[in-house]
């Protein structure tokens, strides 16, 4: 494993990874390849753009040809799959996009890995796809998918399919199932940078229904960190569970938020709730620690590390929250009571 390909590599987790793994590996190439969707932005690789073992390809998962090229023109043994349509409000508003990324895109990838023999091909997952789970259960890899909505049905689809292409084509793959992450470059349309830049701006933080449902909140490092453990030390065919198993109420979230950037608690607005929303995830991740990893965050420290990063970061986030962004907030919120 030297030269990878990292679809989605200009998103949230996609970017962070690639940080992640030019400062760890000083011998891998990375190439990110990426459509620059909304939710992909080349200046979340600013950092790395001039490093000479990284660089870039705007293209489409779903664009067969362009995958191909990419692959063989960089050599590429191995591809981990970041690229998705990846918000859940916006999957219910227009499915289509989720659908044909998410599952037709990954099948694309996963024809391109078997014709031109990768080493691996590691798919990035949620734990989303077991679908809302009723305490105390927590899932384990084993569990049945039970997945809920457009979002988690189709990364559900995507997973079937790369577990297909292990057993009927011997393709080495492997996949983790991430819980929800937070920190440095997270699209602010995700409830932690929401909250986060709302409040800085004295803006109300829309909290859907009750706010008593529960996320597993980790920082993106600590995700990043499982996915190299299992690309280096997971087993070909099998599935590992990543996030910290503490248990946060969206509200609890919100407060803390609230309270870092010294705001009062009244920016808080409950209003209609997402539809089919998944009261709980809660992942049991005790067969990845037996790879060697652990999560190095509390939540506390993840939100902290979050927050902080927000506030010194205006100039990422502001120049987002315009354009297509605030049509979205609209149609998002208004309907809402927001
Ligand atoms: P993101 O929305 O920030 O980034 C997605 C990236 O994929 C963007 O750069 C976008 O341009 C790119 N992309 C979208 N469609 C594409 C296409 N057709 N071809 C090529 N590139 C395309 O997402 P994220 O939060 O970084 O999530 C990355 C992955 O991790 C996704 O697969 C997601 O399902 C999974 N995941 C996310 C979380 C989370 O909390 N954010 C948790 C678990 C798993
Ligand atoms: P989100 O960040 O969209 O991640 P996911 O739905 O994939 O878990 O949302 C996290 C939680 O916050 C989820 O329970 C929905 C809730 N939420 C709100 O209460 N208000 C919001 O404005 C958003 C975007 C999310």
């Amino acid at each position: 494993m030297r030269n990878l390909l990292i679809t989605g590599g200009a998103g949230f987790i996609g970017s962070n990874f690639v940080h992640y793994m030019l400062e760890t590996h000083a011998d891998y190439r990375i190439v990110v390849f990426d459509k620059l969707t909304y939710a992909g932005r080349r200046e979340n690789l600013e950092r790395v753009a001039a490093n000479p073992r990284f660089h870039f390809v705007q293209g489409d998962i779903c664009d067969m040809q362009a995958v191909r090229a990419a692959v063989r023109e960089h050599n590429i043994d191995t591809i981990v799959n970041f690229a998705a349509e990846t918000h859940v409000d916006r999957s219910i508003m227009a499915p289509d996009a989720v659908v044909t990324t998410n599952v037709k895109g990954t099948w694309t990838l996963l024809e391109v890995a078997r014709e031109t023999g990768l080493e691996r091909f590691h798919q990035i997952s949620t734990d989303e796809v077991y679908g809302a789970i009723p305490a105390p259960r927590r899932s384990r890899e084993g569990d049945p998918l039970e997945p809920r909505s457009p979002y988690s049905a189709s990364k559900a689809g995507a997973e079937h399919l790369v577990y297909a292409y292990f057993i009927t084509y011997g393709l080495p793959v492997t996949t983790t199932r991430g819980s929800n992450n937070i920190g440095p470059y997270h699209y602010p349309e995700k409830a932690v940078p929401l909250f986060t830049t709302n409040a800085i701006d004295n803006l109300p933080l829309p909290i859907y229904g009750d706010g008593l449902q529960v996320r597993d909140y980790q920082y993106v490092l600590d995700h990043c960190e499982a996915i190299d453990t299992v690309l280096h030390h997971g087993q070909l065919g099998e599935v590992y569970n990543v996030g910290t198993e503490v248990e946060t109420p969206n509200i609890e979230m919100a407060h803390k938020i609230l309270d870092l950037l010294g705001k009062p608690h009244s920016l808080i607005q409950h209003v209609t709730d997402r539809a089919g929303h998944d009261r709980r995830y809660a992942l049991d991740c005790s067969k990845l620690r037996a790879l060697g990893w652990q999560s190095r965050h509390s939540f506390d420290e993840a939100l902290e590390k979050t927050v902080r990063w927000f506030v010194a970061n205006e100039a990422w986030w502001r120049p987002i929250k315009s354009g297509e962004y605030l049509e979205y907030y609209r149609r998002q919120y208004e309907e809402r009571g927001a």
